[in-house]
């Protein structure tokens, strides 16, 4: 319980926080992670599914591990956790949101400002021409889907071997240099440049509060506070306590 009244005291005391999310937000939306027991990478191997060469080399492959996760997406739904991060930016308290996921559901759970740091799902581009294709106008069989050019579709997410989206990456990393707290929520903190995050904002003078059941690469070295806990619970938890201490404060005002 410590600890939880410390989150909420932190977040309430910032002048600007931010969460950086994993996919363990989304895994009590029916999503599973990539790297936790049973995760999609002990499914898929990320060397012939993840990297932008395995996609061009194998694309109907791919598009069947795509079209699996695209299933999943679609019938996935905001948790406790996604709702109440949405909260927290009503309130005036999480400022921005910067997501490894592509799943939406941030925004479906109410968060304005996210950034998509490994993009998202809404939408493909040809891989030769670049054109853009709307995710709802693209048929998906057969597959791989194809431009009108010939060219391969692929959708606007981040493969292993790809740069993050300049847009994304410089919002994120001028949020990370200029917070007072990040949030961390459901990552293994593995993959580069999204686990520099922290480590950015720590460098800049940062609490660094995590919520993750298990240890991250981050625990112990960059993380101040860790409530092992999940995503749901836990931020369900902080954002009563958030809200009742400020309306204690405000009453105190009177
Ligand atoms: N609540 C909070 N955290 C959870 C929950 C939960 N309910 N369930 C699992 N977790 C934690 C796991 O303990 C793990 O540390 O979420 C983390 C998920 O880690 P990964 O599976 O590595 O996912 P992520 O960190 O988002 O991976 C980063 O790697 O494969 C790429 O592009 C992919 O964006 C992804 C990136």
């Amino acid at each position: 319980m410590e600890k939880y009244r410390q989150f909420s005291e932190l977040l309430l005391q910032s002048r600007h926080a931010i969460a950086l999310t994993g996919a363990g937000i989304s895994v009590e939306s029916g999503i599973p992670d990539f790297r936790s027991k049973g995760g999609l990478w002990s499914r898929f191997d990320p060397r012939e599914y993840a990297y932008i060469d395995s996609f061009r080399a194998n694309p109907k492959k791919v598009w069947k591990m795509l079209m699996e996760m695209d299933v999943l997406l679609s019938g996935a739904r905001p948790n406790g956790a996604h709702t109440a991060l949405g909260e927290l930016e009503k309130l005036g308290i999480i400022k921005m949101v910067v997501t490894q996921n592509i799943d939406s559901l941030h925004q479906r759970g109410g968060s304005v400002n996210v950034v998509e740091f490994h993009g998202h799902f809404r939408s493909l581009h040809c891989d030769n021409c670049f054109r853009i294709y709307a995710r709802n106008a693209v048929s998906f069989e057969p597959i791989p889907p194809l431009c009108e050019c010939g060219g391969l579709l692929r959708p606007d997410i981040v493969f292993f071997g790809e740069g993050i989206p300049p847009d994304a990456y410089a919002r994120a990393t001028e949020a990370a240099g200029r917070c007072d707290l990040m949030l961390v929520v459901g990552t293994s903190a593995s993959v580069v440049p999204a686990s520099q995050l922290p480590r950015i904002a720590r460098r800049a003078g940062a609490r660094v509060l995590e919520i993750n059941p298990v240890e991250s690469e981050l625990s112990g070295m960059v993380t101040d506070i860790h409530i092992m806990e999940s995503a749901g619970k836990a931020l369900g938890h902080i954002l009563n306590l958030v809200r009742l201490m400020r309306s204690h404060s405000s009453e105190e005002a009177y």
